[in-house]
């Protein structure tokens, strides 16, 4: 990882540089503002709706004491509106801004983005691609709660053909041994042959299992995630896919008393709020820790910790 000057996908990681960055995250949620990066711009470009990445971003920012231009609706305030390039784009802002953080509806955008770029780039999420800085601030919930990464049994729940949260957390579990995977989603949302393939030749165990109920006595970590409407084609086959998997109060009581229950949000109806109150779901917590997370990337891509 020494010297990795953007951050586009989860296998870019090691262990050694996971623990320092959540060492770094544990400090900076002690100390909640840091004024390390006075007069430092950071350009936050997003071509795709959001709510917790690009506010826990910015905030982020502002909480290291630098500054923030941004476009929340770039394919309609941008020049993209106009016809410009991303590959234009990127060259124009990386002008002006020392670090970008951008999601884009096209899977490989942020690549793109990172092979033009004079800044750093800082992939919020690439179409149906990766989401890495969710995944690290996944890793970094599950490490809180657990102490621990080896060994984990985590379940992943939804639109996993669509869902970049996670294929980006896949890829960042194989890195520790023991880990186990199921993989719980309607036909048509099932994960992608690549991500399989990868695991196995990590040798991470995992498994396809359409029962939910026989699975989460099962885990540790229940990972919901929204079956994602504006990604498919058809709306039919969406149609086969939406209120399949929904976790309700009463399909908790078969959870471990220790198992967590996680989601990237935003959720429409996987989860019933009445199960917000139960001590296992962390979602909320888990959104704050992207704080934390953030704030280090961003010191760590302008500054390596130095
Ligand atoms: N988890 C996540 O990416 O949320 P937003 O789409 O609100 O940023």
């Amino acid at each position: 990882m020494e010297g990795l000057r953007h951050i586009v996908e989860s296998q870019q990681f090691t262990p050694p540089f996971l623990a320092e960055l959540f060492a770094r995250a544990d400090a900076l949620s002690q100390e909640q503002r840091v004024n390390d990066l006075p007069g430092t711009v950071m350009a936050s470009l997003f071509y795709e709706p959001s709510t917790r990445t690009r506010f826990s971003f910015e905030a982020a920012m502002y909480r290291l004491g630098g500054n923030v231009i941004m476009t929340e609706n770039a394919r309609e305030f941008s020049s993209y509106a106009k016809g410009e390039s991303l590959e234009d784009t990127i060259r124009i802002v990386s002008g002006y801004a020392d670090v970008i953080v951008m999601r884009h509806n096209e899977i490989g955008a942020a690549k793109r983005a990172a092979e033009i770029s004079t800044v750093p780039i800082l992939n919020a999420g690439d179409g149906a691609g990766q989401h890495p800085t969710q995944a690290l601030l996944d890793l970094y919930t599950l490490f809180k709660k657990f102490r621990r990464l080896e060994g984990l049994r985590v379940a992943m729940v939804g639109d996993l053909r669509y869902g970049r949260t996670v294929r980006s957390l896949a890829y960042l579990l194989a890195k520790y041994k023991g880990v186990q995977l199921t993989f719980v989603a309607p036909p048509v949302c099932q994960m992608h042959d690549d991500i399989k393939a990868y695991l196995t030749r990590q040798g991470t165990a995992w498994e396809e299992i359409a029962d939910l109920d026989a699975v989460l006595p099962a885990v540790d970590c229940v990972y919901m995630t929204r079956i994602q409407k504006e990604r498919f084609l058809d709306l039919k086959e969406f149609a086969t896919a939406q209120n399949i998997y929904r976790l309700t109060p009463d399909k908790l009581r078969r959870m471990g008393k220790e198992a967590i229950i996680m989601h990237p949000l935003p959720r429409v109806n996987e989860i019933d709020p009445a199960v917000d109150d139960d001590p296992r779901a962390i979602y909320f917590e888990q959104a704050r820790n992207g704080l934390w997370i953030r704030m280090a990337l961003i010191q760590y891509v302008l500054r390596r910790w130095g």
